[in-house]
């Protein structure tokens, strides 16, 4: 059991290293006769598999079958180098929106 959650991490980890990950399961009151729906406040009901950018944020929401959203936010990105942030652009989707570092 204890490997196998070790092994979702780990997956997870490769497949998203942009940045962090985070699940929100829906409220059955609010996706009560909308199947294959989500809700989250600021972006109303979307369709299972629909994904949307939070307005003024640098966060990409998933919507799920189940009904829970899967939110994806920018990673800090480490390097020995000199590096430059630069600011990220908010008119951009994710992952175009993030702060990106340009190194020497
Ligand atoms: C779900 O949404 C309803 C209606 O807005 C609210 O009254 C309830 O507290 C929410 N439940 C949870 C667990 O957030």
């Amino acid at each position: 059991m204890d490997n196998l959650v070790l092994v979702i991490l780990t997956l997870s980890c490769v497949m998203q290293s942009e940045g962090w990950l985070y699940v929100v399961i829906g409220n059955k009151t609010l996706l009560e006769g909308h199947p294959n729906q989500c809700f989250y406040k600021g972006l109303g009901y979307m369709n299972a598999k629909d994904e949307k950018i939070i307005p003024n944020e640098c966060i990409k929401a998933l919507c799920r079958e189940d009904g829970s959203i899967l939110f994806a936010g920018c990673g800090t990105h480490l390097s020995e180098r000199p590096c430059k942030m630069i600011k990220g652009d908010l008119t951009q989707d994710y992952p175009e929106c993030c702060p990106h570092a340009i190194c020497e």
